[in-house]
């Protein structure tokens, strides 16, 4: 896998470090035992009351038919993953199970879940890449998802590929340097606003 380690400014645990989003994955299938792993860290994220309401479609070459339509949901922008084997689909419960009222946690709490097996996946050598640019609308429809229930985010997953398989201005962006905003533009001591100085 091409390493993109984030420049931290202090030294992070190297497993988040190492975590990035890659466009490049190979053609080959996942094995289900490295799904199941997946979904088992997502399983272990924390929530609030332990509500747990998260939600993973699943769709791999046991389902192409599935599959495909999954990836008729991409938006044109994010064709370069039309080739990767697996593609996961989060979603959000927005009611408590044990009360039935509205979570406002509940989709914050399935990004903790995603995260752990965005985390997972780089630890088992596996490429995942969290996208937004989807037909939630159409992803409802097709898959049945109930109302209550939010499509989050779909997750790119497959092995590592080449770069040079990816069109030339991918690939730049593939080299381009991970960047993030600076500490004091949203780490605030005391108040709103006052720069945070470690
Ligand atoms: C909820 C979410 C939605 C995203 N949507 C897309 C997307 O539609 N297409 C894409 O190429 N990347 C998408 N990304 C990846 C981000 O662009 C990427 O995480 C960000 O640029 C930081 O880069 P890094 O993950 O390599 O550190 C998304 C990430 C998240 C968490």
């Amino acid at each position: 896998m091409m390493e993109k380690p984030a420049a931290s400014e202090v030294p992070i645990t190297s497993l988040l470090a190492r975590r990035w989003s890659p466009r490049s994955v190979d053609r080959r299938e996942v094995e289900p035992g490295k799904l199941r792993v997946l979904l088992e860290a997502a399983r272990w994220a924390p929530s609030c009351f332990n509500d747990q309401p998260w939600h993973y479609l699943i769709f791999d070459h046991r389902d192409t038919a599935a599959r495909e339509a999954a990836r008729s949901c991409l938006v044109g922008g994010n064709a370069w993953a039309l080739q990767a084997p697996v593609l996961l689909l989060s979603v959000a419960r927005e009611s408590f199970a044990h009360d039935g009222k509205p979570n406002r946690h509940g989709q914050h709490d399935v990004g903790l879940a995603s995260e752990n097996l965005v985390l997972q996946a780089t630890d088992l050598g596996l490429v995942a890449h969290q996208m937004a640019g989807f037909d939630a609308a159409k992803a409802r429809s097709l898959f049945q998802i109930p109302e209550g229930f939010t499509p989050m985010a779909m997750i790119v997953l497959g092995y590592p590929g080449r770069l040079e398989d990816l069109p030339p201005a991918l690939q730049e962006r593939e080299k381009a340097p991970r960047v993030r905003r600076p500490l004091e533009d949203w780490a605030f001591a005391g108040k709103w606003g006052n720069p945070f100085h470690p």
